[in-house]
């Protein structure tokens, strides 16, 4: 898609359809003069109530007299209440819907949303031009899973918006973040959408090397270089499975200085394992990548825009499965930490697989800090349902950084604590600890089984799980994978 900005009026701009946001407080105010142009049929459809700008109403004007042949007319709803969330979402209503319609080029007229511009009245805030968050939840409601829309009703239409016109000055308009960012978060989504069948680990480690270039390098670790840095607990998870596992370590160096260390869950499928789980809901299991993708999709993203920053992405990607060589509850076995762990419950993989990864990065490239990012825990999404992100961490300052990154893109995560109690439900009779901590406390228990193989590195563990999937279509976010934690990391990323 072509996005560009043109500095002339919305009375000449030659387009399909012209999108002109309003507020609730003046709507017959803020398009007088193109009003008067076209017989005044914009100040019609307000009078006669059809039209009052609620948040996310929208009516289509077909018009005569100018260059564009229709006006879109949208509510953000009150402008005192205004938030770069709620444009964001007024974005994400209007594209699909223009493009359902068949309308290949769009122009978007940025002069009510100018009006927020360094005005901290009412809720908007926001570092970006107002206009950007209409753009960037626009393109993220675009995106469709198609893959496998072969035939039928939903067969692909050919449906696409080609050209978006902003019509106003083209100053504060990172239009190249906007859309490698977009697009990072799709890349990520469409291999979480895809089935686990079709995203092996063979699959996504192939993906991560497709993307290697001068600045980044991509190794894979087969299984029998895993066995020889010692990553056992990694290794005990992929015993189940005959599909190859593989350890994807990506390395970014566009800096200098330590790296920060991203580390996914790269669980391809999650049955449980021997502690298999009941058949209800496990088809969505394929989603257990999602941290994996998200790292990906942030590497991909680091790398185009070519971020002046030392990042290392560690991928480690198996199925998990109850094959004839899968681990068993009661095993113990040892980390490269030198750790020995106790598998109780088999499908409390992610922490294992998670727990080597870690040690991994910090034993090899002394990061500065690393996060985790992982669909890691059902109570995750018993405590915020589809809502929020849980973050748990040793440093406060990272995940401070975080907070404020997630307050810009809505993606929002909210700390829990790590009391160290938690350390006496993780005690192993036989071991150095034990995988799972029992019912109460699940989601904090598993990062707290994290926070114990990363030692003094400033860490911050991501529970995806609540958010990574959506059971039904939001705003910006069509149903099924969300792709989140992408736009999140990229922002934290790019403060940083
Ligand atoms: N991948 C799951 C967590 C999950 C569940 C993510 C539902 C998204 C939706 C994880 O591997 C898991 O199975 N966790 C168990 C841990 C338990 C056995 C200690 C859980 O949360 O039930
Ligand atoms: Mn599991
Ligand atoms: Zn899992």
């Amino acid at each position: 898609m072509k996005i560009t900005t043109k500095n002339i009026s919305e009375e000449t701009v030659k387009t399909k359809v012209i999108v002109l946001p309003f507020f609730e407080e003046e709507p017959r105010e803020a398009y007088v003069k193109l009003d008067s142009l076209i017989g005044g049929f914009i100040g019609r459809t307000i009078n006669s109530g059809e039209f009052s700008a609620n948040h996310g109403q929208a009516t289509l004007l077909h018009v005569s007299n100018i260059k564009a042949e229709r006006l879109l007319l949208i509510g953000l709803g009150r402008r005192d209440a205004a938030t770069a969330e709620k444009i964001r979402q007024a974005g994400g209503k209007v594209f699909p819907m223009l493009r359902d319609a068949g309308l290949s080029d769009v122009a978007v007229s940025v002069k009510t949303l100018d009006t927020l511009r360094g005005s901290s009245s009412g809720g908007f805030r926001g570092s970006l031009r107002p206009v950007c968050y209409f753009l960037e939840g626009g393109l993220l409601g675009l995106y469709k899973f198609e893959r496998y829309k072969k035939t039928g009703d939903d067969a692909k239409t050919g449906k696409k918006i080609k050209s978006v016109t902003i019509i106003g000055d083209g100053r504060d308009m990172p239009l190249r973040w906007l859309q490698t960012v977009v697009a990072a978060n799709c890349v990520a989504r469409d291999l979480i959408n895809t089935p686990a069948n079709h995203m092996t680990p063979a699959v996504l480690a192939a993906t991560a090397r497709s993307l290697s270039g001068r600045k980044l390098k991509v190794r894979v670790l087969e299984k029998k270089d895993a066995e020889k840095e010692g990553m056992g607990v990694y290794l005990a998870v992929a015993g189940g499975s005959v599909e190859p596992s593989k350890f994807i370590v990506m390395d970014y160096k566009g800096g200098r200085g330590a790296p920060l260390v991203l580390v996914g869950k790269g669980i391809t499928f999650d049955s449980g394992g021997l502690s298999l789980k009941q058949s209800e809901g496990m088809e969505k299991m394929k989603y257990d990548m999602a941290g994996a993708a998200a790292v990906l999709g942030v590497m991909k993203a680091v790398a185009e825009l070519a971020l002046p920053i030392n990042l290392v992405g560690i991928m480690p990607a198996t199925e998990n499965l109850p094959g004839g060589g899968a681990v068993k509850p009661g095993d113990v076995v040892t980390s490269i930490t030198g750790k020995t762990v106790e598998i109780i419950n088999t499908d409390a993989e992610g922490r294992l697989i998670l727990a080597d990864a870690l040690g991994y990065g910090i034993k090899h490239f002394r990061p500065k800090a690393v996060i985790d990012i992982a669909t890691l825990t059902g109570a995750c999404s018993i405590t915020f349902g589809s809502e929020a992100i849980a973050m748990m961490g040793n440093n406060d300052e990272l995940m401070e950084r975080l907070r404020r990154a997630s307050e810009e893109t809505y993606e929002r995560v909210w700390q829990m604590p790590l009391y160290e109690e938690y350390k006496d439900y993780l005690k192993s009779d036989i071991a150095d600890i034990k995988n799972m901590g029992g019912r109460n406390g699940a989601m904090l228990t598993a990062a707290y089984f994290l926070k114990e193989f990363v030692g003094d590195t400033p860490w911050v563990h991501l529970d995806i799980a609540a958010t990574a999937f959506n059971e039904k279509d939001r705003p910006y976010l069509p149903k099924g994978a969300s792709g989140a934690g992408v736009r999140l990391l990229l922002n934290f990323l790019k403060e940083s």
